[in-house]
């Protein structure tokens, strides 16, 4: 399939669609179906994809989600740059619900997903840094010039869940530095770089986790009403931020495979 698009919004829970006018397209993987059809549409002169992670209707759950299917569906239709907006949970009771954090470290506590797209051969990619600097700085800097707080560093836990920690859980994640946790964060990360795209995850504060809180912990209700309380502010988010980034980054994530002799024929960039 030839470019239909070079960037990408793969929208988190609550955020099930983006685009006005999109068309859609059913992308087929070696890895299966992605969680839904692929919308694309026009911003701001940029050819914009929009795939919910979780599907359009949520029914798939964070340990149960076709990540590389995703990936590998964005990167056959041309995507070269991914924003990765997600619900998360705050570690440090600074970081409340509402706040907006740009992270640029990850801690993976997942188990039992599949996280790679090479079981054979030799390929070890750098995740050293796991997002994209340049998706970073364009999404702190658009959000600065348009007036939205954004936390500029966070470093994500992910817990497999799909239940919410335990107080002490919580408080060991903070401990070993975390700021923030969530359920969807990896393997996204690790796929987008293993098939050299940019990543960029943006992630929206929805609750104080189990070891800041002190009262109820956190529940299903809390996490989903205070995401729709900001799914505009998100959008408007996103739909600034996607003209901005620069058509040709000045990044290593494109050359994350560059010298190492991948065993799969990846989908041709235009
Ligand atoms: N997603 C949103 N809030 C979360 C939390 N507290 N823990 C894990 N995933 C989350």
């Amino acid at each position: 399939m030839g470019a239909l698009a070079d960037l990408a919004v793969i929208g988190g829970s609550g955020l099930y669609k983006l685009l006005d006018g999109a068309t859609e397209h059913v992308v087929e993987t070696p890895f299966g179906p992605p969680s839904d059809p692929v919308t694309v549409a026009d911003v701001g002169g940029r050819r914009v994809a929009f795939l919910p992670r979780h599907g359009r209707d949520h029914r798939y759950p964070p340990h149960k989600i076709p990540y590389r299917a995703n990936l590998w569906a964005l990167r056959s239709i041309g995507v070269r740059q991914i924003i990765a907006p997600c619900a998360v949970g705050g570690l440090r009771p600074e970081l409340g619900p509402g706040t907006f954090v740009v992270p640029d470290q990850l801690i993976d506590r997942t188990t039992g997903r599949e996280q790679t797209f090479y079981d054979t051969g030799a390929v070890h990619v750098n995740f050293a840094d796991p997002y994209c600097p340049v998706g970073r700085a364009t999404v702190l800097r658009t959000a600065a010039a348009a007036g939205i707080e954004a936390v500029g560093e966070g470093t994500m836990v992910v817990v497999p869940g799909p239940r919410f920690s335990t107080r002490a859980e919580s408080r060991w994640y903070a401990a070993s530095g975390g700021t923030i946790i969530n359920m969807t964060g990896h393997p996204e990360a690790v796929l987008a770089r293993e098939l050299a795209l940019c990543y960029t995850s943006v992630a929206l504060v929805t609750d104080l986790d189990a070891g800041v809180e002190g009262d109820h912990g956190v529940t299903h209700a809390e996490v989903f009403r205070v995401f729709a309380e900001n799914t505009e502010r998100l959008r408007d988010l996103l739909l600034t931020v996607l003209p901005q980034l620069p058509a040709e980054p000045d990044c290593a994530c494109g050359g994350a495979l560059d010298g190492i002799d991948v065993p799969l024929t990846l989908p041709a960039q235009a």
